[in-house]
């Protein structure tokens, strides 16, 4: 059979898919689906509750509709049940803060072309020059999805038995406070850039673990790490540096390793044909805005960093499917 003849609907629809992601953001900063978990079911009631124009309040929620965000029955509104689990002020889940996280580099990705025609990239973005407000803001939404995040790496990794963690680019320090909250005589330091240590002392302190776990001032691309960790954890900043600087960092983080010692990497990888999925390939991507050499690297790229520093029984897992993988690797005794 032949194949249909191609129209323009699709293109159209992802130049300006940008319309989905502000109606997300701002259904949050007005606290739309707060109000519909509410009660609010209709465009009136939920104009109402969130004190708005009704026919802006039926705009919005005609195109949180197409995007699958609320579902409509008999003209009243539901949140749909990953909307209702994690955008619903006031429930534990909730990550309202995550869902503007990369809203600072909206201007910025307006001006891709332009960036992407950069071609003396640096080896660190933007983040090199945040100060403690910025960081502040960055960790509030970092915390909001890491802390869950680190829960789950404390199911699926047994710490049993393992002494001192280092949490190499560890920002709000949601890992190393799970594993405390797991482990009772676990230790943990957390490494990043000064200005992220202040915010990370904060959230440790709130769970009450300033005496079992530190943040430690360290720019992981040039500092070394400390020798008497028995666990290296890297989350979340893959794609943030260039495929010879995460080498190395796994090679410095085995060297620094006890003998024995293990390293997970949890990072957002591309499929070793490079063809997806989409959160890695816009993590890579957005390195682009901030003129930094970062990429996506494919989970065939990270095991081969480990297999290159020296790590034993290396090993790749899910985290997260379709968002996050886990490489591991265990340092000879
Ligand atoms: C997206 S956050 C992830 C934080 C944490 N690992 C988590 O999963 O919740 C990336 C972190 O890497 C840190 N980072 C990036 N480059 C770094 C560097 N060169 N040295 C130390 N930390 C760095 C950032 O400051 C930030 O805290």
């Amino acid at each position: 059979m032949a194949e249909p003849t191609p129209t323009t609907v699709r293109l159209q629809n992802i130049a300006q898919s940008y319309g989905q992601s502000a109606a997300l953001m701002a259904a949050v900063e007005i606290g739309v689906f707060t109000a519909i978990s509410n009660g609010a079911g209709t465009y009136e009631e939920v104009a109402k509750a969130v004190d708005i124009h009704p026919t802006n309040a039926e705009r919005l929620m005609v195109m949180l509709c197409a995007a699958g965000l609320l579902e409509q029955a008999d003209g009243r509104h539901r949140n749909a049940a990953d909307v209702e689990r994690f955008l619903v002020e006031g429930k534990p889940g909730y990550m309202g803060s995550w869902i503007s996280f990369t809203k600072p580099q909206w201007t910025q990705w307006g001006r891709l072309a332009e960036h992407l025609r950069i071609k003396d990239l640096k080896v660190m973005g933007s983040i090199e020059t945040f100060t403690v407000a910025d960081a502040r803001r960055y960790h509030a939404a970092t915390y909001s999805i890491g802390l869950g995040a680190g829960r789950r790496f404390v199911r699926q990794v047994d710490l049993s038995g393992r002494k001192r963690i280092m949490d190499i680019g560890g920002g709000s320090g949601a890992y190393c406070i799970a594993a405390a909250k797991e482990h009772p005589t676990i230790r943990g330091v957390v490494l990043d850039l000064p200005v992220v240590c202040e915010v990370a002392r904060d959230f440790i302190a709130e769970h009450g673990f300033a005496d079992r776990v530190e943040a430690r001032p360290c720019n992981f691309t040039r500092d070394p790490f400390p020798a008497d960790c028995d666990v290296a954890i890297m989350a979340s900043n893959l794609p943030m540096y260039g495929r010879d600087m995460i080498a190395s960092v796994i090679r410095k983080a085995h060297d620094a390793l006890l003998p024995g010692g293990q390293m997970h990497l949890i990072g957002e990888m591309t499929n070793d044909q490079r063809t997806g999925p989409w959160g890695p390939a816009y993590w890579g991507l957005g390195q682009a805005v901030s003129d930094s050499l970062g990429l996506a690297h494919s989970e065939a790229d990270v095991l081969g960093y480990f297999r290159t520093a020296g790590y034993l029984d290396v090993g790749l897992h899910d985290f997260i499917p379709g968002s996050l993988s886990r490489v591991t690797g265990t340092k000879a005794k």
